[in-house]
């Protein structure tokens, strides 16, 4: 096993749909299989887009059931509610003292809400609250508390994680050596799974495939693929098809060349392409998702991994908050 440990964040501001799936959470299950991992669940990092208590709570199940029934390692992986251990919001306070304003001021997310503001023509900050413009500082907060090496984010979290490392180096420029710098690693390039109307597959599109509907549900939603008009008689190009594109990640390597032939030659309808994709992703999916289901009617279940991985997070929180606090308070 690597030495390396790799941490993650998942926010629960969504029920995760395939473009979740293959982009992250596969890829994640697959690290922990090789490396000591901590996983948790960003509720509190959900706080500044969601207000109800009952949308994170689902969400957070949802998150914690599907790694469960995808076969997350949980000797190698710690799975936890970012919430349950105290000492990040408490690091996530002592990090503000030593947090230029200016780095936030420069933040992706924070300058995107100030642009539509300003596209709007309305006050530059309305509707940005604080746990918004300081999201970089908890989520330093997250990174160092846990003594990372890597942490696997999409190219939209790239710049989080350099002020994770930035913050670090102020802190440890300021009380000496305390923590590890972490690097961000993108994670290999899985591509952009596209929607049910060919777009980013993404919660804000409104076109998503949930990655554990009921069978009957997944099926309409594959039917429902927007296509082009063309024959079945006529030849198709795959890389510019939807159900392709979904197909070539839950197919062996032959069957990929197979439908591709197929969509190449003619011959076959959309209907019967959908219905190929159905029945493969079903397959793949059939048994995971009979345990999702299984975990979430049994929450019990998952209450009990969250709090082993608290417990075993916490191990690790307190030896690095107790670190921080003696450094900056004696
Ligand atoms: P959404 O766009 O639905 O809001 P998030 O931004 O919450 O999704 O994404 C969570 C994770 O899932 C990120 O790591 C992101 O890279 C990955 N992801 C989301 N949508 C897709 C997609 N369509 N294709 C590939 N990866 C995706
Ligand atoms: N901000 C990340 C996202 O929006 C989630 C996250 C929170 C995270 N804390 C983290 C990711 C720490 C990696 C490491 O997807």
């Amino acid at each position: 096993m690597s030495e390396q440990i790799v941490l993650t964040g998942i926010k629960p501001t969504g029920t995760p749909h395939l473009g979740n799936y293959v982009g992250a959470l596969k890829p994640l299950v697959e690290m922990a299989k090789t490396n000591k991992t901590f996983v948790f669940i960003a509720d509190l990092h959900a706080l500044n887009i969601i207000h109800d208590p009952k949308q994170i709570k689902q969400h957070t199940y949802e998150i914690a059931a599907i790694l469960m029934a995808l076969g997350l390692n949980l000797d190698n992986a710690t799975l936890f509610r970012q919430s349950d251990i105290v000492q990040v919001s408490q690091l996530s306070t002592m990090l503000m003292n030593i947090t230029p304003k200016g780095l936030m001021n420069r933040a992706h997310s924070y300058k995107a809400a100030v642009d539509k503001n300003i596209a709007a023509g309305v006050d530059t900050d309305a509707g940005i609250n604080m746990g918004l413009y300081t999201y970089p500082i908890l989520m330093a907060a997250d990174i160092l508390l846990y003594e990372s090496d890597v942490v696997p984010v999409g190219a939209d979290q790239k710049q989080h994680v350099e002020f994770a490392r930035d913050i670090a180096g102020y802190f440890n420029h300021v009380y000496g050596d305390t923590f590890k710098l972490p690097e961000p690693v993108i994670g290999e390039d899985t591509g952009i799974i596209p929607g049910l109307d060919g777009r980013k597959m993404s919660k804000s599109y409104d076109n998503v495939i949930p990655l554990f509907a009921p069978a009957s549900q997944l099926k309409k939603k594959i039917m429902r693929i927007i296509t082009d008009s063309k024959l079945p008689s006529e030849p198709k190009n795959p890389d510019d098809s939807t159900i392709f594109q979904l197909y070539r990640h839950f197919a062996s390597p032959d069957e990929i060349a197979a439908l591709r032939t197929r969509f190449e030659q003619g011959g076959m309808g959309y209907g019967d392409a959908k219905q190929i994709l159905f029945d493969k992703v079903n397959d793949v999916l059939s048994g995971p998702r009979s345990e999702y289901e299984r975990l979430m009617s049994t929450p019990s279940e998952i209450d009990a991994i969250l709090a082993d991985g608290a417990s075993r997070a916490r191990v690790v929180a307190e030896r690095t908050y107790n670190r921080v606090s003696r450094a900056m308070l004696g």
